[in-house]
């Protein structure tokens, strides 16, 4: 079952039936001020952390997805009423009928509904702390119309998410004002004018107002059915206490063809009300900062763009596989309908990895994520798991910045760094090819050189902190010289403590290669010799005491009595996919094991939805594996297809030259191949999942927590440097690809260093790797092409075979 399709001239999804079996959600915000609102336009907005500066309410978890931004409209003659947004009035679909076009940083409402043709764009224009909403309402019926619009958000009554559900006083230290066409919400106890006033503006000069929600609303009524639209006027309510909304209210004569056309605003900062109020007179504003965020979407998805015979994986990595990867290097986890911003900062490994898929597309961010991530590592080598970036920012040492500081403490130094018993064995580890990564890409070489502190005190040079990721992993290594698993390892519910995990060493093998290549770059012969015999090491505990023959993989570790997890031999949790795609991944195994591993996921993980993490899953509880053995079977880390793992499976067939196992891989878990069946997957079809119910679960197929997920990096990465294999290095671009033997080709246009790169790739005798020959300009080469001179547009010509 279909509920829309993908308009990729647009790089849109149009939703055309809105009761989907889920809210279908966007990200919009490209700077700080952020919305996260779903098909049916609930949903709410923060400034800076999902946790604080909480502009307006949302309560997660409940049937519908309420409150939000909704615009009602009210035919004045009749006295009938609906909303822009399908819900939260809910017209039937049999007399109305509804579009919704989420784009790249904006979501599009369409109502046609008894003559009137209404629609909503959404959208945070860059530079503006402010969620713009432009509105358009068409008379298409043959008589003049007399309607009103009501606009409804409910604001957060407190600036901390938490204290929205606990903290009662926020009840009374909060109200709203209205003056000039703007209701301005005052948080009394924030002393502070720009994160202590909210606000929602509206372009016209309204008839009435409503600050008080249940003024609005009224008494034993919700969002479906709100008093003052009922009744045609909002009674003009502002006080103090309690709970507050914004409703600016106008009536409107229509003639027959004609349309009126104006804007709401919402957010954040004394007096900006009235300033974006003044701006968006001006219908052409609105235009320009709407053409702004395109153009903002324009350049990042053009410095990649892709035409295979593969119209899906197109359709994703040209946009909004893009797009997610980096919502999630922006808003890290805490964002969305199912995290809502109860924890602050960012997720170590989450970030370490995001931040490896947009050093072209965003590399201001990329870095500035680098740099985060080096001030939250320890002297010895390990990182913060949980960390928030502005604690260890010299210039807001003082005061954690968008928090009130009269609210928020400063944490000790004691709760910023956990000790060993909390770190988690592979965090750090990802900082290694992420930081590579963003060199090859941006070619700033004095990164490396560049003196970042440690978190617990002294400093070193981002080259220094990345040998301190590497020696710490070297260090805390069990009896087998496996790496401790400790808290955790990727696998958050594997709780290995002083048990082994193969994960990790596999990890450390890659990330180790990728540092000893930068240390051959570099001319660091030390270096060079000191990483190479750690390497060694590695790889040789990692043969001696991971291969499995019996069953011809990997294992996933050893729990700290030596017990081995993952065999042949055992009924429960007996293959893993994270031990076997990295053990190719990091080229720390043969070709022959590779190829061995691999088929055994394929084997024993594979399902028409993506690969699973664990099989069959554990029934029972062990505490020396972890909390995985007590999550329901099927589910999340304990036996459901996790999708974060996936791309490690196509970059591992890429790696042994499997171009068709690759794409059979990346074909299951990709959004776009079920957007035809929505009734099992549920999820948006445009975004990864976190995870999918795996075949113990009754809901095989299910999609969970879209969005904010390591998947979405890690499917950018894979596809187009593994599979289209368009790779940069610190001296030059590599291009070998790793696809199906039936693909005659493919074009990629590659913006790198300011030059243009527009490759065709040719596969005359179907083969899926394997370069034969390379042109640049008409010219032959052979290796990687050379950096070409800014503003250059080069055709590459490859020809496989
Ligand atoms: C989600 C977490 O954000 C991520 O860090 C972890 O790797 C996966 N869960 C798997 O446990």
């Amino acid at each position: 079952m279909k509920y829309g399709f993908f308009d990729n001239d647009n790089r849109e999804y149009v939703i055309t039936r809105p009761d989907v079996p889920a809210p279908w959600t966007n990200y919009l915000g490209t700077e700080k001020f952020c919305t996260v609102i779903s098909h049916n336009a609930g949903g709410y907005s923060f400034y800076n952390s999902p946790e604080y500066n909480r502009v307006t309410k949302f309560r997660p978890n409940a049937s519908f997805d309420r409150p939000g931004h909704y615009v009602y409209l009210r035919d004045d003659e009749t006295g009938d009423y609906w909303s822009i947004s399908w819900q939260p009035v809910a017209k039937s679909l049999d007399e109305a009928s509804y579009e919704v076009r989420h784009g790249l940083s904006y979501s599009k409402f369409k109502c046609e509904y008894n003559g009137i043709t209404a629609t909503k764009t959404l959208f945070v224009p860059k530079g503006e702390d402010a969620e713009v909403w432009d509105v358009v309402i068409k008379n298409t019926s043959d008589k003049p119309r007399t309607i009103s619009a009501f606009s409804f958000v409910e604001f957060s009554f407190s600036h901390i998410q938490s204290d929205n559900q606990n903290h009662q006083m926020s009840l009374y230290s909060a109200g709203t004002e209205y003056r000039n066409g703007v209701i301005e919400y005052d948080l009394y106890y924030n002393t502070n004018d720009f994160e202590g006033f909210y606000y929602l503006a509206s372009t016209f000069d309204p008839d009435s107002y409503d600050g008080q929600r249940d003024s609005f609303l009224g008494l034993y009524r919700d969002e479906a059915n709100p008093i003052a639209v009922e009744q045609g006027q909002c009674s003009n309510s502002a006080q103090t206490c309690y709970n507050h909304c914004g409703s600016l209210h106008k009536q409107f004569v229509i003639q027959p063809g004609e349309e009126v056309r104006f804007a709401y605003i919402l957010g954040m900062g004394k007096g900006n009300g009235e300033k974006l109020r003044a701006k968006y007179q001006d219908l052409a504003n609105l235009d320009a900062d709407f053409a702004g965020i395109k153009a903002h979407w324009d350049e990042r998805c053009n410095k990649f763009q892709v035409k295979s015979p593969n119209e899906g994986l197109d359709t994703m990595i040209n946009a909004w596989t893009l797009y997610q990867a980096e919502t999630c290097v922006v808003w890290s986890r805490f964002a969305s309908f199912i995290e809502v911003g109860g924890r602050t900062g960012l997720g170590y490994r989450d970030t370490a990895q995001d931040a490896i898929s947009v050093p072209h597309a965003n590399p201001k961010m990329t870095r500035k994520r680098l740099v985060d991530l080096l001030r939250g590592q320890v002297k010895a080598g390990y990182g913060l798991h949980l960390f928030d970036p502005d604690w260890f920012d010299p210039e807001k040492a003082d005061v954690v910045p968008s928090k009130s500081p009269t609210v928020v403490p400063t944490p000790s130094d004691e709760d910023k760094i956990h000790g060993i018993e909390d770190t988690c064995s592979d965090d750090h580890l990802w900082l290694v090819p992420t930081i590579c990564k963003y060199v090859m890409e941006t070619g700033e070489e004095s990164f490396f050189d560049e003196v970042i502190p440690y978190a617990d005190g002294g400093d070193a040079t981002v080259y220094e902190h990345m040998k301190a990721a590497l020696d710490f992993s070297a260090e805390y290594v069990g009896n087998t010289g496996i790496c401790k698993g400790l808290r955790a390892d990727w696998n958050d519910c594997l709780n290995l403590g002083g048990g082994e995990s193969s994960m990790v060493s596999f990890l450390h093998y890659w990330a180790l290669q990728e540092f000893i290549d930068l240390a051959k770059h570099l001319g660091k012969t030390d270096d060079i010799d000191t990483y190479s015999t750690m390497a060694e090491g590695v790889r040789q505990a990692c043969e001696t005491h991971l291969w499995d023959d019996e069953g011809g993989w990997y294992i996933r570790g050893l729990t700290k009595n030596g017990d081995k997890i993952g065999t042949a031999q055992q009924t429960e949790g007996k293959i893993h996919l994270e031990s076997n795609t990295l053990a190719v991944l990091s080229g720390a195994v043969s070709q022959e094991r590779g190829e061995r591993a691999m088929d055994s996921v394929d084997e024993h993980l594979y399902s028409p939805y993506g690969l699973h993490l664990n099989s069959p899953s554990f029934a029972t509880p062990n505490d020396d594996i972890g909390f995985v053995t007590r999550v329901y079977q099927g589910v999340k880390e304990n036996g459901a297809i996790f999708s974060h793992p996936n791309p490690w499976a196509w970059v591992a067939e890429a790696k042994l030259g499997r171009g068709d196992q690759a794409m059979k891989f990346y074909d299951a878990l990709n959004p776009y191949n079920q957007n035809d069946m929505i009734e099992t997957r549920i999820a948006e079809p445009y975004s990864y999942v976190q995870f999918i119910m795996g075949r113990d679960h009754q809901d095989h197929g299910r999609a969970n927590h879209p969005w904010l997920t390591g998947t979405s990096g890690w499917a950018y990465f894979a596809v187009t440097n593994f599979m289209l294999g368009v790779r940069t290095g610190f001296e030059g671009l590599t291009v070998d690809p790793c696809i199906p033997t039936a693909w005659p080709g493919f074009e990629v246009t590659r913006q790198w260093r300011g030059a243009t790169y527009k490759i065709t790739v040719q596969n005359p005798n179907n083969v899926s790797k394997g370069v034969q020959s390379i042109t640049v300009n008409g010219e032959a080469i052979e290796g990687a092409i050379p950096v070409q001179a800014e503003g250059s547009i080069n055709d590459i010509i490859v020809i496989l075979g």
